[in-house]
């Protein structure tokens, strides 16, 4: 019988969807779950495919694939993988992959590394982005393991990515560096997607709670922004989101949705490590501790009375009509706008300074530009905007932030005025917008030459003699502040 291409272990939606991406590409795949009767589940609805067969123990799994072996993990973050690759390690032999295509933490990835490299064995940390609908039409793929590996494993990645570029034709994927660094480059990306995130929720929060706006009319806004410069997956389900009805009630969608998120993680990792190394990523964080900020349901209505009567906010759900002519109105939409695509730029800068310094701690040799390069298609956070990032990081090599490409400091300096703008009239309004806020003062922080801490370092000497810095000579000073 003819061995398979490759194995798959865990059929949640993930793993069927991927397995059933691997099989339409005519890549004989072998799948596994810890549960049998899913296993079976999956057969009796996909296993007409002659490309997808399945085996019910490990032993078999490892038995019939072609050598060496090449085995998917979609199973979840955590304990769960190291327990796999206790059972599993003992079946494999030297030379064979292991892929985690879970969203795992990136030093559990370098950790596990070292302990199949010692054995003679391949461990690949494999972000996987796209969701659901990813997995099964073309994700984006971001592995990081030793080039030997990515090497043998290109032909099938490339098959079953997403494709990007003007011909439609280049792969979602490309060799992103050593042990932690694709599971690294996935959490950024993350991290990233919380912040796109919250700048959208932060726009619409302006547009309904300022401009009144119902929801049928921001998702034509949406909608026409989509075709601009912000053109992008999440614009687009925004738009889609905003123009949905609850079925029971007939209510728009959003207006049925408790104001609560709830996350897994990845976010909070990226913030974590920025932290650990020293870098800004303030939008990243603040969609973080919105987040946070978005599950203290109970006591955000309880202040709400506290502080009644303060909220400036004239919004259709008070009942009260939005005081905005229509030309008023156009031109706080297209600030908004500007807005969200400066602050956008600023998310990213910051996702893309972290990677450069975690490329630098762990070793990495990091692309930037062949990173955002394969997020332009498959992934949560895709964009055409990416094709610019891309084109930045290519033309400006060596690039410390992306605040210094001429292509994005154009739109940048134009927006800004609009930006300010929108802050501005947010705060006066009571209106918390955290990921645009934040973003505009990193902005604002990191084009000023000559910032606030000299002030820092001067309460730092007088409470604590930790010496300072001068401007007009090298060098460290302490005084006497209290002579
Ligand atoms: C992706 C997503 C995905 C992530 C979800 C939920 O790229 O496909 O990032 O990996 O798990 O978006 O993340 P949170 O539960 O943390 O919001």
């Amino acid at each position: 019988m003819q061995k398979a291409k490759i194995g798959l272990i865990g059929l949640a939606v993930m793993g069927a969807n991927l397995a059933r991406n691997l099989a339409s590409k005519n890549i004989l795949t072998l799948v596994f779950n810890r549960t049998a009767a899913k296993t079976e589940q999956f057969m009796r609805d996909f296993g007409t495919d002659p490309c997808l067969q399945a085996a019910y123990s490990l032993e078999e799994l490892v038995e019939k694939l072609e050598r060496p072996r090449k085995i998917i993990m979609m199973i979840q973050a955590g304990p769960a993988v190291d327990a796999m690759l206790d059972t599993l390690i003992p079946l494999l032999e030297a030379g064979d992959i292991v892929i985690d295509g879970g969203n795992s933490y990136f030093e559990d990835t370098r950790r596990r590394s070292e302990k199949l490299a010692a054995l003679g064995m391949e461990f690949v940390g494999m972000g996987v982005s796209g969701g659901e609908e990813g997995a099964l039409h073309g994700p984006s793929l971001m592995p990081g393991c030793s080039r030997k590996a990515y090497v043998q494993l290109e032909p099938v990645l490339q098959a079953i990515s997403a494709k990007a570029g003007d011909d439609g034709k280049e792969p979602c994927v490309a060799y992103i560096g050593t042990d932690g660094a694709g599971h690294y480059v996935k959490m950024v990306h993350n991290g990233i997607e919380y912040a796109d995130m919250q700048l959208i929720a932060d726009v619409y929060s302006i547009m309904r709670h300022v401009l009144g706006m119902e929801p049928e009319e921001m998702a034509a806004v949406w909608d026409e922004w989509n075709n601009g410069e912000l053109s992008s997956y999440l614009v687009e389900i925004t738009a889609a989101i905003l123009r949905k009805k609850d079925a029971e009630t007939g209510r728009p969608m959003v207006d049925v949705i408790l104001d609560v998120a709830k996350q897994k993680g990845t976010g909070r990792w990226t913030s974590m490590s920025a932290l650990e190394l020293g870098v800004a990523v303030p939008t990243i964080t603040e969609a973080v501790f919105a987040r946070n900020m978005s599950c203290c349901k109970e006591e955000r209505t309880a202040l709400e009375k506290v502080y009644a009567g303060m909220a400036l906010a004239e919004t259709a759900c008070c009942g009260k009509k939005a005081a905005f002519t229509p030309e008023e109105k156009a031109r706080l939409l297209e600030d908004l706008r500007c807005s969200l695509y400066a602050a956008k730029i600023c998310a990213y800068a910051q996702g893309f300074n972290l990677m450069g310094t975690a490329s630098e701690t762990f070793g990495w040799d990091l692309r930037m530009d062949q990173i955002s390069k394969i997020w332009r298609n498959g992934c949560i956070i895709r964009a055409r905007f990416l094709d610019d990032v891309s084109d930045s990081f290519a033309k400006q090599a060596g690039m410390k932030n992306l605040l210094f490409s001429d292509f994005f400091a154009d739109a940048l300096k134009k927006g800004r005025a609009g930006w300010g703008r929108v802050v501005a009239l947010a705060a006066e309004r009571g209106v918390s917008v955290v990921a645009l806020s934040s973003a505009l003062s990193y902005f604002d922080a990191y084009r000023t030459a000559n910032g606030n801490a000299n002030m820092l370092q001067a309460q730092r000497d007088y409470f604590g003699a930790h010496t300072y810095q001068r401007v007009d000579k090298e060098g460290s000073f302490h005084t006497e502040w209290m002579e």
